[in-house]
């Protein structure tokens, strides 16, 4: 839909619609069970009016499949709008045992004075608070720069950091500024939910992609923006700046980056001698909590940036029935691991081990197996042996990947 020209003034909007169209709303929602909603010129800035609980329980179960809420996990909610997902995390019962502890800030006062009114006395762990940063959109009249903003909270004090549909309205430098506070503030294992709009060549950035369902013809240095008299109602970035950003704070992409709407991108702090792995060729989208692949053939590459040492691998599959006996061959850089014959359906492990010579060495991992695929036109993901997305005994809780490697000393 083309807005007229004052529905970019994200401020002259806000009071269009508190003069003309909250007073309706809220009519509206008193009668349709939805008094706990924001008003309309608060919700109207969050991506829709109309879906303020859906939205937030979209979040929370997202955020509950990748095992990113733990016992008391500390978040910091950055760019916490008018609450939509704070609202969620605070009020559904299934997370109550978790006692989230949780701090959402904003540079939009109005949106945080809401929070604090109506999201704080229902849930005392959850806290909001206002910075004054200028956003040209949003805070057009704010005190600070974002660029030297620090948040004030100590180094490794955040288990999880949600900034969704926020660096989608910063500049680079602003970017650059905030993933470096990211990195100073996760905790060891804290990982960090993001979404950009993210592009490979200025020209697909231009021309739109349909994913995004918007365009940002006006280019600058590795990123772009929608309008140029508003330029930071909508902002796009190369996704291999994105990840040098993210490199040089010491903060790892968790593979795949996930496409959509808004492009999800996982990031987590690399500790010195941290092991990595990132998934390579043949592994699918993460269904139901588990990884999908219909391939024979995959591999993943494990590193560590410091040190030298003795690798464990440890490798969960699953096997449907019918499909048994699965022969599986493993190599490391082209080296035979293992051949093994699994001849029982249900659950099967592969464990082995294997060197890493020197520091910063990277190995690459192929799995294969001679079936994954049934032939009789189901779907065939369902056929296809399929790789369980959850950690192995020891492994991090919030291990992401579905191969887990750990250090076997020396
Ligand atoms: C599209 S809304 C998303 C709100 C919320 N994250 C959500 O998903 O419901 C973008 C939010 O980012 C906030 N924002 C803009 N610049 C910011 C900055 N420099 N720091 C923190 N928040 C910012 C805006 O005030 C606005 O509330």
């Amino acid at each position: 839909m083309q807005f007229p020209w004052f529905r970019h003034h994200f401020l002259l909007r806000r009071w269009f619609d508190r003069v003309f169209l909250d007073m309706p709303d809220a009519a509206i929602r008193q009668v349709t069970g939805r008094k706990h909603w924001p008003p309309y010129s608060l919700r109207a800035f969050v991506g829709g009016a109309q879906g303020f609980d859906k939205a937030g329980s979209w979040f929370a179960d997202e955020l509950w499949r990748w095992q990113l809420l733990g016992q008391g996990s500390r978040l910091l909610d950055i760019g916490c709008g008018c609450g939509r997902i704070a609202y969620a995390l605070a009020t559904e019962p299934r997370l109550d045992r978790l006692q989230l502890q949780y701090a959402g800030m904003d540079v939009d006062r109005e949106c945080v004075d809401w929070c604090v009114s109506h999201i704080s006395p229902r849930n005392g762990r959850f806290s909001f608070y206002h910075a004054d940063c200028r956003n040209p959109s949003y805070n057009p009249e704010g005190t600070e720069t974002v660029g030297g903003y620090r948040f004030p909270r100590a180094d490794g004090s955040c288990d999880l950091i949600l900034a969704t549909s926020v660096f989608t309205h910063l500049l680079a430098g602003e970017l650059r500024h905030y993933l470096g506070e990211v990195s100073r503030l996760l905790a060891p294992g804290g990982v960090a939910y993001t979404s950009f709009f993210l592009y490979q060549s200025a020209d697909e950035a231009a021309a739109g992609m349909a994913r995004h369902g918007i365009r940002f013809p006006c280019r600058r240095a590795r990123y772009a923006v929608n309008r140029e008299d508003f330029p930071a109602n909508a902002v796009a970035y190369e996704e291999a700046y994105v990840r040098e950003l993210a490199a040089e704070f010491g903060l790892a992409v968790l593979e795949p980056a996930h496409y959509g709407v808004q492009d999800l991108v996982l990031l987590t702090r690399v500790s010195d001698g941290e092991l990595r792995a990132e998934l390579g060729a043949g592994w699918h989208e993460l269904e139901d909590e588990r990884w999908r692949w219909t391939e024979r053939v995959f591999s993943a590459q494990v590193w560590r940036p410091q040190a030298a040492g003795t690798m464990r691998l440890r490798f969960l599959f699953t096997v449907p029935e019918g499909l048994a006996p699965v022969r599986l061959a493993v190599w490391a850089d082209g080296v035979v691991l293992e051949v093994g014959v699994f001849g029982g359906s249900g659950e099967q492990v592969y464990e082995g081990s294997f060197a890493l010579d020197s520091a910063g060495e990277t190995v690459r991992l192929e799995f294969a197996l001679d079936r994954a695929l049934g032939l009789f036109g189901e779907d065939r993901r369902e056929l296809g042996v399929q790789v369980a997305f959850r950690p192995g005994p020891g492994a991090p809780e919030r291990d992401l990947l579905p191969i887990v490697v750990t250090d076997c000393g020396g």
